[in-house]
Protein backbone atom coordinates (compact mmCIF):
# COMPACT_ATOMS: atom_id res chain seq x y z
CA UNK A 1 0.00 0.00 0.00
CA UNK A 2 1.27 3.88 -0.58
CA UNK A 3 0.06 6.93 -0.29
CA UNK A 4 -0.22 7.74 -4.19
CA UNK A 5 -2.51 4.61 -4.89
CA UNK A 6 -4.70 6.03 -2.27
CA UNK A 7 -4.99 9.53 -3.27
CA UNK A 8 -5.53 7.88 -6.41
CA UNK A 9 -8.43 5.91 -5.80
CA UNK A 10 -10.14 8.55 -4.16
CA UNK A 11 -9.23 11.15 -7.18
CA UNK A 12 -11.04 8.28 -9.20
CA UNK A 13 -14.41 8.30 -6.76
CA UNK A 14 -13.75 4.93 -5.05
CA UNK A 15 -14.49 3.70 -1.66
CA UNK A 16 -11.32 3.88 0.40
CA UNK A 17 -10.74 0.89 3.25
CA UNK A 18 -10.30 0.90 7.00
CA UNK A 19 -6.46 -0.32 6.35
CA UNK A 20 -5.82 2.52 3.61
CA UNK A 21 -7.69 5.04 5.85
CA UNK A 22 -5.42 3.78 8.60
CA UNK A 23 -2.36 3.88 6.65
CA UNK A 24 -3.27 7.48 5.57
CA UNK A 25 -4.03 8.59 9.12
CA UNK A 26 -1.08 6.94 11.08
CA UNK A 27 1.14 8.18 8.17
CA UNK A 28 0.55 11.43 8.49
CA UNK A 29 0.70 11.53 12.47
CA UNK A 30 4.09 9.93 12.31
CA UNK A 31 5.03 12.16 9.42
CA UNK A 32 5.54 10.20 6.76
CA UNK A 33 2.99 11.13 4.45
CA UNK A 34 3.98 14.32 3.82
CA UNK A 35 1.96 17.64 3.72
CA UNK A 36 1.20 18.11 0.39
CA UNK A 37 0.13 14.59 -0.39
CA UNK A 38 -2.95 14.87 2.09
CA UNK A 39 -3.64 18.09 0.48
CA UNK A 40 -4.25 16.35 -2.19
CA UNK A 41 -6.15 13.69 -0.64
CA UNK A 42 -8.29 15.43 1.34
CA UNK A 43 -9.67 17.60 -1.65
CA UNK A 44 -10.32 14.26 -3.17
CA UNK A 45 -12.50 13.66 -0.01
CA UNK A 46 -13.96 16.97 -0.04
CA UNK A 47 -15.33 16.76 -3.68
CA UNK A 48 -15.86 13.49 -4.45
CA UNK A 49 -17.27 12.77 -0.77
CA UNK A 50 -16.60 10.24 1.65
CA UNK A 51 -19.43 7.20 2.64
CA UNK A 52 -20.93 6.90 6.03
CA UNK A 53 -18.32 3.55 6.03
CA UNK A 54 -15.81 5.87 5.47
CA UNK A 55 -16.65 8.75 7.31
CA UNK A 56 -16.86 6.47 10.27
CA UNK A 57 -13.37 4.13 9.74
CA UNK A 58 -11.49 7.85 9.43
CA UNK A 59 -13.12 8.93 12.64
CA UNK A 60 -11.85 5.49 14.82
CA UNK A 61 -8.51 5.95 12.75
CA UNK A 62 -8.28 9.59 14.16
CA UNK A 63 -9.67 9.28 17.52
CA UNK A 64 -7.18 6.22 18.02
CA UNK A 65 -4.24 8.62 17.09
CA UNK A 66 -3.40 8.77 19.99
CA UNK A 67 -4.73 8.38 23.69
CA UNK A 68 -8.39 7.76 24.56
CA UNK A 69 -8.41 9.22 28.08
CA UNK A 70 -10.15 6.95 30.35
CA UNK A 71 -11.67 9.97 33.03
CA UNK A 72 -14.04 6.52 34.52
CA UNK A 73 -12.02 7.03 38.03
CA UNK A 74 -14.22 10.17 38.28
CA UNK A 75 -16.92 7.62 38.43
CA UNK A 76 -19.36 10.15 37.47
CA UNK A 77 -20.96 10.49 33.65
CA UNK A 78 -18.67 12.88 32.07
CA UNK A 79 -21.02 15.10 29.35
CA UNK A 80 -19.09 16.51 26.65
CA UNK A 81 -20.20 19.61 24.28
CA UNK A 82 -18.98 20.73 20.75
CA UNK A 83 -20.07 23.01 18.34
CA UNK A 84 -19.65 22.95 14.98
CA UNK A 85 -18.50 26.61 13.92
CA UNK A 86 -19.96 29.90 14.08
CA UNK A 87 -19.56 33.48 14.55
CA UNK A 88 -19.87 35.24 17.88
CA UNK A 89 -20.13 31.44 19.23
CA UNK A 90 -18.86 32.22 22.71
CA UNK A 91 -21.26 29.73 24.09
CA UNK A 92 -19.07 27.19 25.68
CA UNK A 93 -17.18 29.75 27.90
CA UNK A 94 -20.58 30.62 29.13
CA UNK A 95 -22.43 27.34 28.95
CA UNK A 96 -19.53 24.79 30.78
CA UNK A 97 -18.52 26.79 33.92
CA UNK A 98 -22.49 26.88 34.50
CA UNK A 99 -22.67 23.59 33.84
CA UNK A 100 -19.49 22.77 35.98
CA UNK A 101 -21.47 24.85 38.62
CA UNK A 102 -24.41 22.24 38.79
CA UNK A 103 -22.32 19.28 39.33
CA UNK A 104 -21.70 18.54 35.62
CA UNK A 105 -18.29 16.96 35.16
CA UNK A 106 -16.56 19.14 32.30
CA UNK A 107 -13.58 18.09 30.38
CA UNK A 108 -13.20 19.89 27.59
CA UNK A 109 -10.87 20.18 24.77
CA UNK A 110 -11.50 22.64 22.48
CA UNK A 111 -10.59 23.67 18.92
CA UNK A 112 -8.54 26.88 17.33
CA UNK A 113 -10.78 29.27 14.75
CA UNK A 114 -11.23 27.67 11.54
CA UNK A 115 -12.27 29.48 8.67
CA UNK A 116 -14.10 32.62 9.21
CA UNK A 117 -15.50 30.96 12.54
CA UNK A 118 -13.83 31.93 15.97
CA UNK A 119 -12.09 29.18 18.01
CA UNK A 120 -12.55 28.69 22.10
CA UNK A 121 -9.08 28.18 22.38
CA UNK A 122 -7.87 31.35 20.58
CA UNK A 123 -10.18 33.31 23.23
CA UNK A 124 -9.61 31.40 26.43
CA UNK A 125 -6.00 32.47 24.87
CA UNK A 126 -6.83 35.98 24.98
CA UNK A 127 -6.93 36.10 29.03
CA UNK A 128 -3.51 36.42 29.98
CA UNK A 129 -1.57 33.74 31.58
CA UNK A 130 -4.41 31.25 31.11
CA UNK A 131 -2.71 27.83 30.27
CA UNK A 132 -4.90 25.73 27.35
CA UNK A 133 -1.61 23.16 26.51
CA UNK A 134 -1.41 21.51 29.78
CA UNK A 135 -0.63 17.44 30.14
CA UNK A 136 -3.15 14.80 30.45
CA UNK A 137 -2.84 14.53 34.50
CA UNK A 138 -3.16 17.48 34.91
CA UNK A 139 -6.39 17.91 32.74
CA UNK A 140 -8.00 14.98 34.98
CA UNK A 141 -6.79 16.27 38.11
CA UNK A 142 -8.47 19.59 37.51
CA UNK A 143 -11.77 17.91 36.47
CA UNK A 144 -11.75 15.74 39.92
CA UNK A 145 -10.43 18.53 42.01
CA UNK A 146 -13.22 21.80 40.88
CA UNK A 147 -15.05 19.94 38.07
CA UNK A 148 -13.98 21.70 35.27
CA UNK A 149 -11.13 21.94 32.58
CA UNK A 150 -11.39 23.63 28.84
CA UNK A 151 -8.16 23.01 27.19
CA UNK A 152 -6.49 23.06 23.29
CA UNK A 153 -6.13 19.86 21.56
CA UNK A 154 -1.91 20.00 22.63
CA UNK A 155 -1.82 17.31 24.57
CA UNK A 156 -1.62 13.82 22.88
CA UNK A 157 -5.51 13.02 22.14
CA UNK A 158 -6.68 12.72 18.68
CA UNK A 159 -3.35 14.80 17.06
CA UNK A 160 -4.24 13.37 13.62
CA UNK A 161 -7.75 15.54 13.82
CA UNK A 162 -5.42 18.58 15.30
CA UNK A 163 -3.15 18.26 12.06
CA UNK A 164 -6.03 17.72 9.53
CA UNK A 165 -8.30 20.61 11.26
CA UNK A 166 -5.58 23.24 11.10
CA UNK A 167 -4.89 21.75 6.95
CA UNK A 168 -8.38 21.66 5.99
CA UNK A 169 -8.60 25.23 7.17
CA UNK A 170 -5.64 26.59 4.74
CA UNK A 171 -6.56 24.57 1.57
CA UNK A 172 -10.14 25.66 1.96
CA UNK A 173 -11.76 22.58 2.85
CA UNK A 174 -13.53 22.72 5.73
CA UNK A 175 -17.70 22.93 4.90
CA UNK A 176 -18.19 18.66 4.48
CA UNK A 177 -20.39 17.19 6.33
CA UNK A 178 -17.92 13.43 6.62
CA UNK A 179 -15.18 15.68 7.50
CA UNK A 180 -16.42 18.12 10.04
CA UNK A 181 -18.43 14.70 11.65
CA UNK A 182 -15.16 13.03 11.95
CA UNK A 183 -13.20 15.55 12.88
CA UNK A 184 -16.03 16.47 16.01
CA UNK A 185 -16.52 12.55 17.13
CA UNK A 186 -12.68 11.54 16.91
CA UNK A 187 -12.02 14.73 19.26
CA UNK A 188 -14.92 13.51 21.77
CA UNK A 189 -14.50 9.88 21.54
CA UNK A 190 -10.39 10.54 22.44
CA UNK A 191 -11.39 12.95 25.50
CA UNK A 192 -13.40 10.45 26.97
CA UNK A 193 -16.93 11.47 26.99
CA UNK A 194 -19.90 9.21 28.08
CA UNK A 195 -21.85 11.34 26.57
CA UNK A 196 -21.90 13.96 24.12
CA UNK A 197 -24.17 17.23 23.25
CA UNK A 198 -23.62 19.25 20.11
CA UNK A 199 -24.41 22.61 18.63
CA UNK A 200 -25.21 22.18 15.11
CA UNK A 201 -25.02 25.75 14.04
CA UNK A 202 -27.38 26.40 10.27
CA UNK A 203 -26.99 29.59 8.43
CA UNK A 204 -25.60 31.97 6.64
CA UNK A 205 -22.70 32.46 9.28
CA UNK A 206 -22.10 28.21 9.59
CA UNK A 207 -20.41 25.73 7.65
CA UNK A 208 -23.93 24.08 7.29
CA UNK A 209 -26.04 26.92 5.34
CA UNK A 210 -29.33 25.16 4.99
CA UNK A 211 -31.57 22.99 7.73
CA UNK A 212 -31.28 20.16 5.21
CA UNK A 213 -27.53 20.01 5.50
CA UNK A 214 -27.59 20.62 9.03
CA UNK A 215 -29.88 17.67 9.73
CA UNK A 216 -27.84 15.43 7.85
CA UNK A 217 -24.87 16.86 9.95
CA UNK A 218 -26.54 16.00 13.05
CA UNK A 219 -27.56 11.79 11.98
CA UNK A 220 -24.63 11.64 10.71
CA UNK A 221 -22.52 12.77 14.68
CA UNK A 222 -25.48 10.78 16.27
CA UNK A 223 -25.09 7.23 13.74
CA UNK A 224 -21.39 7.47 14.82
CA UNK A 225 -21.85 8.09 18.76
CA UNK A 226 -24.00 5.30 18.54
CA UNK A 227 -21.64 3.38 16.70
CA UNK A 228 -19.26 3.81 19.88
CA UNK A 229 -22.18 3.61 22.43
CA UNK A 230 -21.98 7.40 23.11
CA UNK A 231 -25.45 9.17 23.41
CA UNK A 232 -25.09 11.84 21.09
CA UNK A 233 -27.62 15.00 21.36
CA UNK A 234 -27.85 17.69 18.45
CA UNK A 235 -30.07 20.90 19.59
CA UNK A 236 -29.84 22.71 15.43
CA UNK A 237 -28.67 26.48 16.08
CA UNK A 238 -29.64 29.35 14.17
CA UNK A 239 -26.02 31.15 13.13
CA UNK A 240 -28.14 33.46 10.66
CA UNK A 241 -26.11 36.65 12.40
CA UNK A 242 -23.12 37.28 14.90
CA UNK A 243 -24.44 35.34 17.99
CA UNK A 244 -24.97 37.77 20.93
CA UNK A 245 -22.71 41.08 19.94
CA UNK A 246 -19.14 40.73 20.22
CA UNK A 247 -16.72 38.79 17.24
CA UNK A 248 -13.14 38.67 18.12
CA UNK A 249 -11.23 37.23 20.95
CA UNK A 250 -11.14 39.35 24.00
CA UNK A 251 -14.03 40.75 23.22
CA UNK A 252 -15.97 37.32 23.20
CA UNK A 253 -14.37 36.98 26.71
CA UNK A 254 -15.31 39.87 27.94
CA UNK A 255 -19.17 39.08 26.68
CA UNK A 256 -18.78 35.96 28.08
CA UNK A 257 -17.92 37.38 31.71
CA UNK A 258 -20.86 39.95 31.46
CA UNK A 259 -23.35 37.14 30.56
CA UNK A 260 -21.88 35.16 33.41
CA UNK A 261 -22.46 38.41 35.46
CA UNK A 262 -26.03 38.45 34.03
CA UNK A 263 -26.10 40.29 31.49
CA UNK A 264 -27.67 37.55 28.84
CA UNK A 265 -28.07 38.48 25.14
CA UNK A 266 -31.45 36.57 23.97
CA UNK A 267 -30.07 34.12 21.36
CA UNK A 268 -26.73 33.77 23.64
CA UNK A 269 -29.12 33.17 26.55
CA UNK A 270 -31.33 30.78 24.44
CA UNK A 271 -28.61 28.15 22.95
CA UNK A 272 -26.48 28.14 26.89
CA UNK A 273 -30.30 27.12 28.26
CA UNK A 274 -31.29 24.59 25.36
CA UNK A 275 -27.75 23.09 25.63
CA UNK A 276 -27.01 23.31 29.47
CA UNK A 277 -30.65 21.59 30.52
CA UNK A 278 -29.55 18.96 27.90
CA UNK A 279 -26.43 18.51 29.27
CA UNK A 280 -27.60 18.40 32.64
CA UNK A 281 -30.48 15.68 31.39
CA UNK A 282 -27.70 13.49 30.26
CA UNK A 283 -25.67 13.83 33.31
CA UNK A 284 -28.36 11.92 35.03
CA UNK A 285 -28.80 15.24 37.33
CA UNK A 286 -32.33 16.35 35.96
CA UNK A 287 -35.13 14.82 33.72
CA UNK A 288 -37.15 17.94 32.93
CA UNK A 289 -35.64 20.02 30.55
CA UNK A 290 -37.48 23.13 31.55
CA UNK A 291 -36.27 22.77 35.33
CA UNK A 292 -33.39 22.80 34.60
CA UNK A 293 -33.26 25.89 32.76
CA UNK A 294 -34.34 27.42 35.74
CA UNK A 295 -31.59 25.92 37.33
CA UNK A 296 -29.25 27.44 35.02
CA UNK A 297 -30.61 30.70 35.66
CA UNK A 298 -30.53 30.61 39.46
CA UNK A 299 -26.78 29.92 38.77
CA UNK A 300 -26.38 33.17 36.82
CA UNK A 301 -28.42 35.07 39.81
CA UNK A 302 -26.78 33.76 42.52
CA UNK A 303 -22.96 34.14 41.10
CA UNK A 304 -21.87 30.78 40.83
CA UNK A 305 -21.23 30.27 37.39
CA UNK A 306 -19.23 33.25 37.47
CA UNK A 307 -17.72 31.40 40.75
CA UNK A 308 -16.68 28.41 38.86
CA UNK A 309 -15.54 30.47 35.88
CA UNK A 310 -12.63 32.46 37.79
CA UNK A 311 -11.99 29.04 40.00
CA UNK A 312 -11.14 27.62 36.56
CA UNK A 313 -9.14 30.31 34.53
CA UNK A 314 -6.77 30.66 38.19
CA UNK A 315 -6.54 26.82 37.83
CA UNK A 316 -4.82 26.69 34.85
CA UNK A 317 -2.58 30.06 35.57
CA UNK A 318 -4.89 33.03 34.21
CA UNK A 319 -4.77 35.78 35.81
CA UNK A 320 -8.60 36.61 37.52
CA UNK A 321 -7.98 40.66 38.17
CA UNK A 322 -9.28 40.68 34.54
CA UNK A 323 -12.14 38.66 35.11
CA UNK A 324 -13.54 40.96 38.02
CA UNK A 325 -12.48 43.82 36.00
CA UNK A 326 -12.78 43.30 32.13
CA UNK A 327 -11.37 47.04 31.87
CA UNK A 328 -8.01 45.15 31.52
CA UNK A 329 -8.21 43.70 28.97
CA UNK A 330 -5.89 45.42 26.55
CA UNK A 331 -7.78 47.39 23.58
CA UNK A 332 -6.98 47.60 20.03
CA UNK A 333 -5.47 51.45 18.92
CA UNK A 334 -8.34 52.34 16.97
CA UNK A 335 -12.49 51.56 18.06
CA UNK A 336 -14.29 53.44 15.73
CA UNK A 337 -18.15 53.30 15.06
CA UNK A 338 -19.90 52.29 11.98
CA UNK A 339 -22.87 54.42 11.58
CA UNK A 340 -26.26 53.80 9.45
CA UNK A 341 -26.68 55.99 6.70
CA UNK A 342 -30.58 55.83 6.91
CA UNK A 343 -33.09 55.04 9.06
CA UNK A 344 -35.11 52.05 9.45
CA UNK A 345 -34.91 48.49 10.45
CA UNK A 346 -31.94 46.13 10.32
CA UNK A 347 -32.91 43.00 7.64
CA UNK A 348 -29.11 41.10 7.97
CA UNK A 349 -26.24 41.07 9.16
CA UNK A 350 -24.14 38.01 7.31
CA UNK A 351 -22.28 36.24 9.63
CA UNK A 352 -19.63 34.26 7.61
CA UNK A 353 -19.18 38.00 6.22
CA UNK A 354 -18.79 39.67 9.54
CA UNK A 355 -16.25 36.60 10.58
CA UNK A 356 -14.34 37.59 6.93
CA UNK A 357 -13.84 40.77 8.71
CA UNK A 358 -13.11 39.82 11.87
CA UNK A 359 -10.61 37.65 10.04
CA UNK A 360 -9.23 40.01 8.17
CA UNK A 361 -8.47 42.45 10.88
CA UNK A 362 -6.26 39.76 12.38
CA UNK A 363 -9.15 37.48 14.58
CA UNK A 364 -8.32 34.71 12.76
CA UNK A 365 -6.00 32.84 11.16
CA UNK A 366 -5.60 33.07 6.98
CA UNK A 367 -2.60 30.84 7.00
CA UNK A 368 -2.26 27.63 9.65
CA UNK A 369 0.94 29.49 11.39
CA UNK A 370 -0.55 32.94 11.55
CA UNK A 371 -0.86 34.42 14.83
CA UNK A 372 -3.77 36.27 16.51
CA UNK A 373 -4.49 39.71 17.46
CA UNK A 374 -6.73 38.87 20.57
CA UNK A 375 -8.01 42.81 20.79
CA UNK A 376 -9.30 43.20 17.77
CA UNK A 377 -12.61 42.50 16.16
CA UNK A 378 -16.21 43.90 15.87
CA UNK A 379 -18.87 45.00 18.50
CA UNK A 380 -22.49 45.10 17.36
CA UNK A 381 -24.87 47.81 18.73
CA UNK A 382 -28.25 46.29 17.16
CA UNK A 383 -29.28 42.78 16.05
CA UNK A 384 -31.44 42.05 13.40
CA UNK A 385 -35.11 43.54 13.63
CA UNK A 386 -33.98 46.61 15.37
CA UNK A 387 -34.87 50.07 14.49
CA UNK A 388 -31.99 52.81 13.28
CA UNK A 389 -32.10 55.86 12.97
CA UNK A 390 -29.82 58.09 10.61
CA UNK A 391 -26.19 58.62 12.22
CA UNK A 392 -26.85 55.99 15.01
CA UNK A 393 -24.39 53.17 15.87
CA UNK A 394 -24.76 50.03 14.35
CA UNK A 395 -20.97 48.52 15.38
CA UNK A 396 -17.37 49.51 16.79
CA UNK A 397 -14.91 48.28 14.95
CA UNK A 398 -11.29 47.37 16.88
CA UNK A 399 -8.12 47.66 15.17
CA UNK A 400 -4.78 47.91 15.17
CA UNK A 401 -3.84 49.66 11.93
CA UNK A 402 -5.89 52.50 9.84
CA UNK A 403 -6.00 50.62 6.48
CA UNK A 404 -7.70 47.73 7.84
CA UNK A 405 -9.99 50.55 10.23
CA UNK A 406 -11.53 51.74 7.06
CA UNK A 407 -11.61 48.70 5.26
CA UNK A 408 -13.79 47.08 8.13
CA UNK A 409 -15.84 50.03 8.32
CA UNK A 410 -16.82 50.34 4.97
CA UNK A 411 -17.60 46.32 4.39
CA UNK A 412 -19.54 46.59 7.84
CA UNK A 413 -21.92 49.51 6.16
CA UNK A 414 -22.68 47.27 3.25
CA UNK A 415 -22.74 43.84 5.45
CA UNK A 416 -25.01 45.25 7.90
CA UNK A 417 -28.67 45.96 5.49
CA UNK A 418 -31.03 48.25 7.04
CA UNK A 419 -35.00 48.31 5.23
CA UNK A 420 -37.99 50.24 5.56
CA UNK A 421 -40.21 47.29 7.04
CA UNK A 422 -39.56 45.40 10.52
CA UNK A 423 -39.12 42.16 10.01
CA UNK A 424 -39.43 38.91 12.82
CA UNK A 425 -36.52 37.68 13.66
CA UNK A 426 -36.44 34.01 13.41
CA UNK A 427 -36.24 32.18 16.55
CA UNK A 428 -32.45 30.61 17.82
CA UNK A 429 -33.74 27.19 18.37
CA UNK A 430 -34.39 25.07 15.23
CA UNK A 431 -34.98 21.74 17.02
CA UNK A 432 -33.14 19.10 18.69
CA UNK A 433 -32.23 15.37 16.98
CA UNK A 434 -31.12 12.48 18.82
N1 LIG B 1 -15.30 21.89 14.64
C1 LIG B 1 -14.41 20.89 14.61
O1 LIG B 1 -13.92 20.45 15.65
N2 LIG B 1 -14.10 20.36 13.44
C2 LIG B 1 -14.62 20.78 12.28
O2 LIG B 1 -14.30 20.25 11.24
C3 LIG B 1 -15.56 21.85 12.31
C4 LIG B 1 -15.88 22.39 13.51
Amino acid sequence: MNILEIIEKKRNKNELTKQEIEFFINGYVKEEVADYQVSALVMAMFLNGLTKQETTYLTLAMANSGEILDLSKLDKIIVDKHSTGGVGDKVSICLLPLVASIGVPVAKMSGRGLGFTGGTVDKLNSIPGYKTDIDINSFVKNVDNIGISMISQTINLAPADKKLYALRDSISCVENISLIASSIMSKKIASGADKIVLDVTCGKGAFMKNIDDAKLLANEMIEIGRLVDRETVCVLTNMDEPLGYAVGNNLEVIEAIEFLKGSMPQDLKDVVLELGSHMINLAGLGENLEENKVKLLENIKNGNGFKKFVEMVKNQGGDIAFLQDVDKFPKAKYIKPVVAIKEGYIYEMNAEDIGKVACNLGAGRVKKEDVIDYTVGIKLCKKVSNKVLQGECLAYVYANDVKSLELSISKLQDIIKIGDNKIERLSTIFGICR
